[in-house]
C-alpha cells in the first residue's frame, strides 16, 4: 500500500516510560504506522545536552526506551527503531547545519531560554544545548521526514527545523522537505498526586509496574478532598480518578460514575477498585509484552542494530547529497 509520507519521531532516554506517554504519544505512534513510512529514534546525544556528567545509566535508559516502545506496539517489522548515536551521519548534517544557523535563532529558542533560567546566574550552557534544536533538525531532515507527530511543547524546534532547511534548500538547492508538526488530540492523564503525571514529582504509573503495584499506587490516589466519607457529595471533575475512569472505563459507565459519585451513592474505595480492573485490562497486554521483552534483551538489541543499519542507508545515501550540492 502507498504511503502517506515519511515520519521521525524521537524520545530522550531519560527514564521509564509510564500511562501518560502512552496515552499521549505511543497509541498515535502506533497508529500512524498504518499510514506513514515510519523512523523512531532514540535521542541519546540530546539526553547529553542536560545529563552529560553521569552517563554510565544511558545503555540501560535506552534498552528501557526500547522495550516500553516494542510492548507498545512499535513494530520493527513496518518501523524503524533506532539510536542516534548508532548513525554517525547525525553528526555530520548538525556540524554543516551549525554553520548557516544564526545563534540569535536559537537564543530565541523558549526552552534553551527555560534551561538558561534554571541555570541561574552562575552556570554556563553547554555549547550542545544551544545547538539543541540543529540536532533535531538534523535528526529529521536526514531521513527527508515530511511529517513528526510531536508535543505541544516541540513545535518551537519543529519551526526552527523547518527555518533551518528552507535556509539550506535558498543556499545550495532544494534538497529537504520542510517538515511538519503532527499534534495529536488526547487526554490529560493526571499522576497519582493530581499533578501533572511526570518522573520528577514521582507520581507516574510505569508501564514498567506489576499490577500489585498499580492497585496499591491507586489505592493511595488522593480524591476529591470534601470527600470525606462514603455517602458525601463528591465533584468528578475535580477528582484524578474520575480522570482515569474517563480514559479506562466505557463511556455509559462514566457517565454513571459520575452521578453516582455526585450523589455520594459510589464510595472512592469502590471507585478505585473499579478502575484499577478497566486500567489493569487495558494495559494487561503492554505489560505482558513489556515483561517478556525485558527477559529477551537479545532481541532488543537485535532490533536496534537491524534499526542502525536501515536508518544509516537512507542517512548515508541523503549525506552524499549534501556534500555535493555543498562542494564538500
Ligand atoms: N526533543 C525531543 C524531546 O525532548 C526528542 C527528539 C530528538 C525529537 N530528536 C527528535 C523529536 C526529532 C522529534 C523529532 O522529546
Amino acid at each position: 500500500m502507498a504511503k502517506k509520507g515519511r515520519i521521525l519521531s524521537g524520545h530522550r532516554p531519560s527514564g521509564l516510560l509510564h500511562i501518560g506517554h502512552y496515552e499521549g504519544t505511543l497509541r498515535n505512534w502506533r497508529a500512524l504506522q498504518d499510514d506513514y513510512e515510519c523512523f523512531f529514534e532514540i535521542a541519546d546525544w540530546h539526553a547529553l545536552t542536560t545529563e552529560y556528567e553521569e552517563t554510565s545509566d544511558l545503555p540501560f535508559l535506552i534498552e528501557q526506551l526500547a522495550i516500553d516502545w516494542l510492548a507498545s506496539g512499535l513494530d520493527p517489522e513496518r518501523s524503524v527503531l533506532f539510536v542516534q548515536s548508532d548513525v554517525m551521519e547525525h553528526a555530520e548534517l548538525h556540524l554543516l547545519l551549525s554553520m548557516i544557523t544564526p545563534v540569535s535563532w536559537l537564543e530565541r529558542c523558549p526552552t534553551y531560554k527555560d534551561r538558561l533560567q534554571q541555570l541561574g546566574d552562575e552556570g554556563s550552557p553547554g555549547y550542545g544545548l544551544l545547538g539543541y534544536p540543529v540536532l533535531q533538525a538534523a535528526d529529521i531532515i536526514i531521513y527527508k521526514a515530511n511529517v513528526v507527530p510531536v508535543g505541544e511543547d516541540q513545535l518551537p524546534h519543529l519551526e526552527l527545523s523547518r527555518e533551518i532547511a528552507r535556509r539550506f534548500n535558498n543556499f545550495y538547492g532544494e534538497v529537504f522537505p520542510e517538515p511538519q508538526a503532527l499534534l495529536a488530540e488526547f487526554p490529560a492523564v493526571p499522576g497519582v498526586d493530581g499533578r501533572k503525571m511526570s518522573k520528577t514529582y514521582d507520581n507516574a504509573i510505569n508501564l514498567s509496574d506489576t499490577p500489585d503495584e498499580i492497585t496499591q499506587k491507586i489505592k493511595t490516589m488522593f480524591t476529591d478532598p470534601e470527600k470525606l466519607r462514603m455517602g458525601d457529595a463528591g465533584h468528578p471533575d475535580k477528582c484524578a480518578v474520575f480522570a482515569y475512569q474517563q480514559i479506562y472505563n466505557e463511556e455509559s459507565r462514566v457517565e454513571e460514575i459520575r452521578e453516582e459519585c455526585e450523589s455520594g451513592e459510589l464510595g472512592c474505595v469502590a471507585c478505585k477498585a473499579e478502575v484499577t480492573e478497566r486500567l489493569l485490562e487495558t494495559m494487561e497486554p503492554v505489560m505482558q509484552r513489556r515483561a517478556e521483552l525485558a527477559d529477551n534483551l537479545d532481541h532488543v538489541r537485535a532490533v536496534l542494530a537491524d534499526g542502525a543499519e536501515r536508518a544509516q542507508a537512507v542517512a548515508a545515501e541523503t549525506m552524499r547529497e549534501v556534500r555535493e550540492v555543498m562542494h564538500l
